[in-house]
């Protein structure tokens, strides 16, 4: 199954880049991953799924052949780092940001990591071609659930 393993070494990739844009929030989602996959700690199965996931994000939404109407993540933290894959065959995807009154380039194969709390984003029209957006989120519930919190906002400079 090509397709599984392709979305797994995206899944690794857009982590590994977190952890260079945003190492406070990769390590404590890291962390969290990684008790999650120890089976003394759960009832259940939440070893194996965790063990099965290949990504320090915890939550994927793939988003195919749809406009994105200007929103911000109500799940998310203004501090957190979403990642925004573009795939498909859209011709020309654009991602707007309101706040900022600028449109960036989203041809598929681009990559683009962003507060999705922080910024109101928007996705119109394409023209033409196959739209799939994979966007992964860190869920701030299953850090707090486990007594992290990352309180940075990126890379210190
Ligand atoms: C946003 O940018 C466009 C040009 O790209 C400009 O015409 C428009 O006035 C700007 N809107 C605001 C609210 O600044």
């Amino acid at each position: 199954q090509l397709w599984l393993k392709r979305i797994a070494a995206l899944q690794l990739t857009v982590s590994l880049a977190l952890s260079a844009i945003h190492p406070d929030l990769f390590e404590a989602s890291r962390d969290v991953l990684e008790f999650c996959c120890k089976p003394d700690f759960h009832k259940g199965r939440t070893h194996e799924w965790a063990s099965r996931w290949n990504s320090v994000f915890s939550a994927l939404t793939v988003i195919c052949d749809r406009k994105t109407p200007p929103h911000t993540d109500s799940h998310g933290r203004t501090n957190y780092m979403d990642a925004l894959v573009s795939l498909g065959t859209a011709a020309k995807p654009k991602l707007f940001f309101k706040e900022l009154n600028a449109s960036f380039f989203y041809k598929p194969g681009t990559v683009l990591f962003f507060s999705g709390r922080g910024w109101t984003h928007e996705v119109g029209d394409w023209s033409g071609g196959q739209r799939v957006c994979y966007a992964s989120y860190v869920r701030p519930e299953i850090l707090e659930a486990h007594r992290s919190s990352v309180s940075g906002w990126s890379i210190r400079v």
